[in-house]
């Protein structure tokens, strides 16, 4: 016994060493589980108020409909763009947009679809800035058909292996050919062009890059330099700020296009573009259905819960994204006076539906169902059905109601069965 214990205790000197590192590593990971570390324990949640979203900022509570968009949606709006987005400055506005039709094929999808590349040009005192949509319009058609917007990550080429996409501006830049990111259709798994389209769904896609590039120093290459700052620089708006504008003025082009619907418009948004377009939604009522797909900390989830991404993280990793002002809140979450159940009751009396994926626990699905939930009373006051549960529905199973919610399996992405949950849902909304 003796000598066994001993020879435990004669361990080669670089393995004992080894030992006390990662024993030292394990006690240091506790101590610094510092107020901006990711959790992933529902156990280590801390007890949380919600600011109640029909309670006003004095106290009054909102009962009616008229209250609510007079008093208390305006000052949620402010409360937003001041400390979480930023505000869109007024002279965007005077922004001109041109539209150009480069290339289309009548012929797209073996005859199902024409597919349009139409640039937008933005301008104003001399500076401009180019972006490109790529759109599916369905060739069958019983008047004029519902339409889904959506930014797309990799370029307009990455969302299917066909050489006649255009590579968006942003990828015409890059100086090597080979580079990977230029392959076709890359991406192509999360978009669904063909069910969209055989389900009579219009298609406008663009890359973000083009409205604003992701990366710390985006801004002056961005649509923000089109216009001077004018808030204080803590409430500026960044590149969430202006991915929301980008896609309303792809709006803008749609709800002109004779084969449109421009009552059936859809905004649809993965991730950092989930987040968008929650904002865009906010902002733009033209959108009649808003979707967020695992948009996680800043879009859907809530920040309160410290699960998964928080705000200290997300406004360190990607400084560019929110207004200054967010940054304060990293690690002191609690002294919020919003949260993004809030942002998702902004979206009321129109369709919402907000996605999650099992594993991507980064995003904190609990925290994005809990929002819709506490959001569903602003829709309960126009007489819609929200979430009536606090408790989560099975994996794979879709609430559709006013509000739609689903919890898939899988990791963080897109696929075709969020595609058809979406589907089925617009065409609930539209009574299709
Ligand atoms: C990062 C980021 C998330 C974001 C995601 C994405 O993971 O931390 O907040 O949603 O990128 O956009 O894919």
């Amino acid at each position: 016994m003796k000598h066994h214990s001993s020879s435990v205790i004669q361990l080669p000197p670089s393995f004992r060493c080894f030992v006390l590192i990662m024993a030292l590593l394990s006690v240091m990971s506790v101590v610094a589980q510092g107020p901006n570390e990711a959790n992933y324990d529902e156990a280590r949640v801390p007890q949380y108020v919600l600011p109640d979203v029909l309670t006003c900022a004095d106290g009054t509570v909102v009962t009616s409909v008229r209250a609510w968009e007079r008093h208390r949606r305006p000052e949620l709006m402010a409360m937003l763009a001041s400390l979480e987005y930023g505000f869109t400055p007024k002279g965007m506005k005077n922004v001109r947009m041109s539209h150009q039709l480069v290339k289309e094929n009548r012929e797209a999808l073996d005859g199902l679809a024409t597919m349009q590349q139409v640039q937008l040009t933005f301008s104003r005192g001399g500076v401009t800035r180019e972006a490109l949509m790529l759109v599916f319009i369905p060739n069958v058609r019983k008047g004029r058909v519902p339409v889904i917007v959506g930014y797309n990550f990799r370029g307009n080429h990455s969302v299917m292996e066909n050489e006649e996409i255009l590579y968006s501006p942003y990828f015409q830049q890059l100086p090597n050919r080979e580079d990977p990111v230029l392959k076709r259709g890359n991406q192509s798994s999360r978009w669904a062009v063909r069910d969209i389209v055989k389900r009579g769904y219009a298609l406008v896609t663009m890359c973000y890059q083009d409205i604003f590039p992701d990366v710390a120093d985006g801004g002056p290459r961005s649509v923000t330099a089109l216009c001077d700052a004018e808030s204080e620089p803590g409430t500026a708006w960044q590149a969430l700020g202006a991915w929301a504008w980008g896609s309303s003025r792809m709006a803008d082009w749609v709800v002109k296009q004779r084969w449109a619907n421009k009552h059936q418009l859809v905004i649809m948004g993965h991730s950092r573009q989930g987040k968008a377009a929650l904002w865009a939604g906010a902002q733009d009522k033209r959108f009649a259905v808003v979707i967020s797909n695992d948009s996680g900390c800043g879009g859907a989830a809530l920040s309160k819960r410290e699960f998964g991404e928080r705000v200290g993280q997300i406004t360190r990793s990607f400084p560019h994204w929110f207004c200054p002002n967010f940054s304060r809140y990293g690690g002191r979450e609690q002294e919020l006076p919003f949260d993004q159940h809030e942002l998702l009751a902004l979206i009321a009396p129109r369709h919402l539906y907000v996605a999650s994926a099992v594993e991507d626990r980064w995003a904190d699905p609990h925290g994005e169902y809990l929002a819709a939930y506490h959001a569903s009373p602003v829709f309960a006051l126009y007489g819609l059905k929200g979430l009536s549960s606090p408790d989560m529905p099975a994996v794979n199973a879709p609430i559709m109601n006013h509000v739609g919610y689903h919890i898939r399996e899988g990791i963080h992405d897109v696929t075709d069965y969020d595609w058809a949950c979406y589907l089925d849902f617009c065409d609930k909304a539209f009574g299709r």
